[in-house]
């Protein structure tokens, strides 16, 4: 073993009984993987070279966030003011403010500064105890800008101690170019943004907005054939605002989450079930747009669909990078427990990103992706906010205290 973590309590979150505190336990790692898990061993580790002493701590597997658009430039802060200030949100956007105020902003941005940005803003999410983010392009919206979003999320990916995996979300919305011309639109995306991407391998995934300010279910279902003619794997932002069946669509073609659903219907949950999709709440979006309808929690509870929890972080709709608020928001908000909750950021999470065979458990085999915390039970995840008790991560079995990240950020 290349180190041995001693002295600590663990929450596997393994699928059999994972949310039980274990007591007296002890992680071996080697080559980056969990190579041992469970109550310590009486073995003598005297003399080992890697023996982390962790006080008690426990060690729950390292966050995941699967689903931000952690890269954009500008931020819409005034936008928010004049909002609330009483000025009509369609005033704004003929302003051109919204969503396209992003956009210009990200593509008049070089790659440097849009990974400065982006890199202050993983930092929140590694207070939170993360050790992956998806992160999404949409805000470039033309081959090289979309592309340029892509090079810097996986630069963040090479350079941090985090790990990124990426999703190209070119039908996020229609470029004013294209204006009227959506369908076009849509061709540019299947025919050349969507291969380049692929040949390029700058994406994981490829993800639409599937809504009447976005696109219609026709033009995601072609996105998505393209997406899976190139391998990728497919996700969407689907029945945020109304009920279009695109969370139906992307299940059965494969989807590995559908992601708000605020207005997913009966069929729609049933559908998830019969495909195995996961659900991903975003309760900062649900919140900052002070909205109403509640995700169907009951029925997918009934229906066992896996149901993850991410931030969104984006300027628009949850401009706010903290996984831990999330889970908290997740039990306010929409009555989830914080088992569901933790479970939604480490297990389903990696599910909703295809990585359930080795992220998201500690679990033999797995990457040694693991957060350390000053708790003593794992509902304080959800239960408390604000509060500095992360210890450290473990990234791939290297570890990260959490001190010494604040320290780096001067
Ligand atoms: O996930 N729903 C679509 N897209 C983003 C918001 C984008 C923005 O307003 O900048 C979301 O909520
Ligand atoms: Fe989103």
């Amino acid at each position: 073993m290349d180190r041995v973590l001693t002295n600590l309590k663990m929450v596997t979150m393994q699928p059999e009984a994972g949310y039980q505190v274990i007591e007296d336990g002890m992680i071996g790692i080697e080559g980056g993987k969990i190579i041992f898990a469970g109550n310590a061993s009486h073995e003598d580790l005297h003399g080992h070279p890697d023996v982390v002493d962790c006080h008690g701590a426990l060690v729950t597997p390292g966050l995941i966030d699967c689903h931000t658009h952690l890269i954009f430039a500008g931020n819409r802060a005034k936008e928010f003011e004049q909002r609330l200030n009483g000025v009509p949100y369609e005033e704004i956007a003929k302003a051109g403010g919204g969503i396209l105020a992003t956009v210009r902003a990200t593509r008049e941005a070089s790659e440097h500064e849009l990974y400065e940005l982006a890199q202050q803003r993983l930092l929140g999410l590694k207070q939170d105890g993360v050790t992956t983010v998806e992160i999404k392009s949409g805000y470039g919206l033309t081959l090289s800008d979309e592309l340029k979003m892509l090079r810097v999320a996986r630069r963040l990916g090479e350079l941090n101690d985090i790990k990124i995996t990426t999703t190209l979300l070119a039908a996020h919305a229609l470029p004013p170019e294209f204006a009227g011309r959506g369908d076009e639109y849509i061709d540019l995306v299947c025919e050349q943004i969507i291969p380049a991407a692929a040949d390029e391998k700058l994406a994981d995934a490829v993800d639409v907005f599937c809504e009447g300010i976005g696109f219609s279910p026709e033009q995601c279902q072609r996105v998505f054939t393209a997406a899976k003619q190139h391998g990728l794997t497919i996700k969407g932002h689907t029945e945020q605002l109304s009920n279009l069946g695109g969370s139906a669509l992307a299940a059965r073609m494969g989807a590995t989450s559908v992601d708000h659903i605020e207005y997913l219907d009966n069929e729609g949950v049933a559908a998830l079930a019969a495909c195995n999709t996961v659900a991903t709440l975003l309760p900062g979006a649900f919140y900052f747009l002070r909205e109403s309808q509640q995700p169907p929690i009951d029925q997918l509870r009934q229906l066992d669909v896996p149901i993850a929890i991410a931030t969104d972080f984006n300027p628009g709709t949850s401009p706010i990078a903290s996984l831990r608020t999330m889970m908290n928001m997740g039990c306010t908000l929409f009555r989830l427990t914080p088992e569901e909750c933790l479970r939604g950021v480490t297990t389903h999470a990696a599910q909703a990103l295809g990585l359930q065979e080795t992220r998201g458990q500690i679990q033999i085999g797995m990457d040694a992706d693991l957060a350390i915390w000053n708790i003593e039970n794992p509902a304080e995840l959800s239960y408390c906010l604000g509060v500095p008790d992360l210890v450290a991560r473990v990234v791939d079995g290297h570890l990260f205290p959490a001190h010494q990240e604040t320290a780096n950020a001067y």
